[in-house]
């Protein structure tokens, strides 16, 4: 009659001997301190650690052996495979340390590096000052105007009451467009608009026009070839130099603040009779400094042209100077933005630095 072995020697089963079961155990402790990787690592369980591992199957083996080996053997397994189980953790612990260790190192961001963002562009000041102005004409109920930069002799002179042989039209201030005889010009000022606003829209009328104008001037610190103005023409009933003063300085408190002093100062213009020109109280001195280099000590900085259309204007734009009359003005754009800030060489104005725009294109 057979009955349990009580007499089974566990030496006899090879995967639980003793040495078997140390063998495995320092394999699997040498390959796992051999793993370079998580990957690695993980690589090796099934081998050292998984069902078909060695120590597993020993373990399974312990169920056959008598009660009394039960204990003993189970004990060594179990030791065996808890110490391979925490070589496992251990490893396991240090690479995720390590990996850890290594993404911060080569993820690390250094903020004091100098960034690769593109800076943005910036309205340049010039147009933000005429887009300023254009503003506050429309908010005075005036219109805006426009003409072309190539412009018929005709409008930039001969409208304007130039004489033929007057020293504006000669070659050395005016740039006349390829062949000469074609009567084409880069308009030198904005006047011009004044006669097609008037030759277009008839009166009574208000504009202002904003534009570029050429001159054949070398381009230094206080002169550019093409530079910016601003025009104004109103022509109705009753106007006078008052109007004009008035709209000048609503101009000037608009762009310089409310406590500039302006003052007009007798000129002569051959489309305006009388013709003025407009002067701004000195910002550095206020008038105060006879060695002041803004102003030469004169206490007054030029700022632009103006006066009361003259007759022979209207009528040649066909308007009935005896019911009508009218003021011009003409300002210069570019000088008003050195005024505005303290920018005394104009060339920095055009070089095209985005930072000159960043500095000075935008209102306070
Ligand atoms: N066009 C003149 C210039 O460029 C400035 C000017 C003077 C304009 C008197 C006017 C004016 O409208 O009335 O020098």
């Amino acid at each position: 009659m057979s009955g349990p072995n009580t007499n089974f020697d566990p030496v006899e089963v090879a995967a639980l001997d003793p040495e078997a079961v140390d063998a495995a155990v320092s394999s699997a402790l040498e390959a796992i301190a051999a793993a370079a990787s998580l990957d690695e690592l993980k690589a090796l369980r099934p081998a050292h650690a998984g069902d078909k591992s060695p120590l597993a199957l020993a373990n399974r083996e312990i169920g056959a052996l008598p009660p009394s080996a039960k204990a003993e053997a189970g004990k060594r397994v179990g030791q065996a495979r808890g110490r391979v189980n925490q070589a496992f953790a251990a490893r396991q612990g240090e690479l995720e340390a390590e990996r850890d260790e290594r993404i911060l190192t080569e993820e690390a961001v250094d903020v004091t590096l100098p960034t690769g963002r593109r800076p943005l562009g910036r309205r340049h000041p010039i147009e933000l000052m005429s887009t300023r102005i254009a503003d506050l004409f429309v908010g005075m109920g005036w219109e805006i105007a426009e003409g072309p930069e190539i412009e018929a002799e005709w409008f930039n002179f001969d409208a304007l009451n130039f004489d033929a042989d007057h020293p504006a039209r000669q070659m050395q201030d005016t740039f006349y467009v390829d062949p000469p005889e074609g009567g084409l010009v880069l308009r030198t000022h904005t006047s011009p608009v004044q006669a097609r606003t008037l030759l277009e829209r008839g009166v009574p009328v208000y504009v202002a026009a904003i534009g570029r104008v050429f001159r054949t001037d070398e381009l230094d610190a206080t002169h550019m070839p093409a530079f910016h103005q601003v025009e104004g023409l109103a022509v109705d009933e009753g106007i006078t130099m008052a109007h004009l003063k008035g709209t000048l300085d609503r101009l000037a408190s608009e762009l310089f603040g409310d406590g500039i002093t302006t003052r007009l100062r007798p000129s002569y213009f051959p489309f305006t009779e009388p013709s003025a020109e407009m002067d701004l109280r000195c910002f550095v001195c206020r008038g105060k400094d006879p060695d002041c280099r803004t102003c030469k000590g004169t206490g007054w900085i030029e700022w632009g042209g103006c006066g009361m259309v003259n007759r022979n204007v209207l009528t040649a734009c066909g308007v009935d100077a005896d019911r009508y009359t009218g003021f011009a003005f003409g300002m210069g754009i570019d000088r008003a933005l050195m005024f505005r800030t303290g920018v005394s060489d104009m060339r920095d104005m055009i070089e095209g630095d985005v930072r000159f725009d960043a500095m000075f294109g935008m209102e306070i």
